[in-house]
């Protein structure tokens, strides 16, 4: 039974955050010493690489491509320490790998979920909206986590997405993390106004995970290259992503028992008459 748990990064609206916040978070777990793998997932336009300043030779797309398994792919980020930080890079502009078909999104989870078995954690960063690839993994992970902004936009695209997930895959439970907040109750408003939506039309209840601030040493970590957890330990960045990675050590993984038999990523099907999500 796997002990890895999974988790996607997802968003309705691009450029909320989740590509920094992922690799912050995987850095953190990492910290405290839960072996962490990051597997790039937008496949149209992938950019950990960039955020890290590295230039891999070989991607996530080369699972298909030239059936590579995740351990020729697999590039160290953090290797000091009691636990180490892994990425899987993707390659960005391969338009005919952007869009995966269902039978491709199981050839790659099947191929990541025996490599993936040595993490503590498996964090997914997911292209933004409800592209089919993007449902497909969020759809396949334990857990999911919903980055939202304030803006009105970012928040009626997050319930879009929650909306056709559920629609389509049947899936329910959703964290959401609040992303470039002034204040903690900005983010709390924030996360009641979209709970109050989500209870009312599609009857679930979100949980709240958590909220970072709006902070410049964001932005400087991306221009120098490496997550801002080293770079600036002490910024409110920081400070918000290791009250993050904290609560979700609390949590327990909550994926079924029998999917913990599969592994720690289950591609599902859709879900009969899914086009109730077209509505
Ligand atoms: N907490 C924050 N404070 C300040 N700026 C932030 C914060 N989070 C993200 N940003 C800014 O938003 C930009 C976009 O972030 P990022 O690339 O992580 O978003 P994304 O959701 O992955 O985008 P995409 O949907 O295109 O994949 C960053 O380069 C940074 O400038
Ligand atoms: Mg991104």
């Amino acid at each position: 039974m796997t002990k890895t748990k999974s988790i996607s990064i997802v968003s309705g609206k691009g450029g909320v955050g989740k590509s920094n916040l992922t690799l912050n978070l995987g850095y953190t777990l990492s910290r405290m010493e839960h072996n962490t793998l990051i597997v790039d997932c937008d496949m149209g336009l992938a950019n950990m690489d960039v955020l890290l300043g590295i230039a891999p030779e070989k991607h996530m797309q080369d699972i298909l491509i030239s059936g590579d398994k995740p351990e020729d792919i697999v590039m160290p980020i953090v290797h000091e320490g009691a636990a180490k930080l892994d990425l899987i890079p993707a390659n960005s502009g391969l338009a005919s790998f952007a869009e995966l078909d269902s039978a491709s999104i199981s050839i790659v989870c099947s191929a990541l979920n025996p490599f993936a078995e040595e993490y503590d954690y498996l964090l997914l960063d997911i292209g933004a909206g409800i592209s089919p690839t993007a449902l497909s993994f969020a759809a396949a992970t334990s857990m999911r986590i919903l980055v939202v902004t304030p803006e009105p936009t970012s928040m009626t695209n997050g319930y879009a997405f929650m909306k056709v997930l559920t629609a389509k895959y049947d899936v329910s439970s959703f964290y959401i993390l609040v992303n470039q907040v002034e204040t903690l109750t900005e983010a709390q408003h924030t996360f009641n106004r979209l709970c109050t939506v989500c209870e009312r039309f599609l009857r679930l209840k979100p949980t709240f995970l958590g909220a970072v601030h709006n902070d410049p040493k964001v932005l400087e970590a991306v221009r120098m290259q490496r997550p801002f957890m080293e770079l600036f330990p002490q910024s409110q960045a920081s400070k918000d992503c290791q009250s993050l990675a904290k609560g979700l050590l609390r949590l327990e993984n909550p994926a079924t028992e029998e999917d913990l038999e599969n592994g720690p990523l289950v591609p599902r099907s859709l879900r009969s008459g899914d086009e109730t999500a077209q509505k």
